[in-house]
């Protein structure tokens, strides 16, 4: 059921149930941080490897302070500047974590996510939730109350509506190494606004280089389709006449071929319009039986730089 009534969200949670809650990235498959059953119920809904490790999702750096042993001085000067919003920070655990969300691992994954529905729940329950992207395992996170539907049917009773979020790529994951910043996931934080607040980072992950490290996994963000990063969308067309093409496009240029079906990520170039639209625009050309769904990369600053690392992941076969 999608419902905007948060009492049977905060019904459901307490009982054990899982929820799926908008935020301003992707909608989340939400449970208590709390209940080893329902940390496990996550995990096999979404048909995911219990090594990959959940984030915490909490209200307020107070309530962070219960959960993780310490924040470094650049952590804290994140957390004030990008909280609440889509930033996910790697801290050191309390014991009161269960090893269940963080896969064994002695740091733990917190957020403060930023959005009004999200927040009055998170408000009104007392204990964090965990909330992976509300996606079966290597596809396409949802960014709006229906794709998650459409994933989970009635396996899922609660589906909060929150309207389609507005950020549409997943948080950036900063840990520290001593004080410096290491971009564990590029999200919807650029690194350059990571870098303003917090000094130099280093990029944990490097997708060409196919390390993995939790959760780093290139088949993360994959549409069903065969999906291309292409140099030049004509000339794609132009030598691949036989074949049903969907294509994403960024700016005014539009195609009006027989075989292609173009969706437009943002007529104004706007790059944080066409995150906002990124996903949801794969998923709807991967319903279509074409062929290959091509795009051009983004141009390479500030959240381009995420939106090329999603492109890329989703390109990897
Ligand atoms: O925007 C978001 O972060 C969304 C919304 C729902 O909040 N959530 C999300 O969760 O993207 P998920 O589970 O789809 O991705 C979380 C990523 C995974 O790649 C996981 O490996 C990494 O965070 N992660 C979580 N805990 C970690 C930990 N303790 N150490 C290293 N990586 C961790
Ligand atoms: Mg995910």
């Amino acid at each position: 059921m999608i419902t905007s009534n948060i009492s049977y969200a905060v019904k459901a949670l307490n009982q054990g149930d899982l929820v799926a809650i908008p935020t301003e990235t992707v909608y989340g498959l939400a449970g208590s941080a709390f209940s080893e059953h329902t940390i496990q119920k996550i995990f096999e809904l979404k048909n995911r490897p219990f090594s990959n490790p959940l984030i915490l999702h909490t209200h307020s750096i107070e309530e962070v302070l219960k959960f993780v042993k310490e924040i470094p001085p650049n952590a804290m000067k994140l957390a004030e500047a990008l909280w609440p919003g889509p930033l996910t920070l790697l801290l050191p655990k309390k014991s009161i974590i269960p090893h269940s969300v963080t896969a064994g691992s002695d740091l733990v994954a917190v957020r403060i996510p930023n959005h009004p529905v999200a927040l009055s729940l998170l408000k009104q329950l007392d204990f964090p939730l965990v909330a992976p992207s509300a996606n079966p395992y290597t596809r396409i996170s949802p960014t709006n109350s229906k794709m998650v539907y459409d994933y989970f049917g009635d396996a899922l009773p609660i589906i909060l509506e929150g309207d389609v979020c507005s950020k549409g790529i997943e948080s950036t994951i900063v840990g520290f190494n001593d004080n410096t910043p290491v971009i564990y996931r590029q999200g919807s934080i650029s690194i350059d606004a990571i870098e303003f607040i917090a000094g130099k980072s280093k990029l944990l992950a490097n997708i060409k280089e196919k390390v993995t490290t939790p959760g780093m996994s290139p088949m993360h963000y994959a549409p069903r389709t065969r999906f291309q990063i292409v140099d030049s969308i004509p000339n794609f067309i132009e030598q691949n006449q036989d074949l049903k093409i969907g294509v994403l496009t960024l700016g005014k240029k539009t195609i009006e071929k027989s075989n292609t079906t173009c969706i437009h990520l943002s007529i104004a170039a706007d790059l944080h319009e066409a995150s906002a639209n990124l996903y949801k625009s794969m998923y709807d050309l991967d319903d279509m039986h074409l062929d290959c769904i091509i795009i051009e990369k983004f141009p390479e600053n500030g959240i381009g730089k995420s939106l090329n690392d999603r492109i890329l992941r989703a390109s990897f076969r």
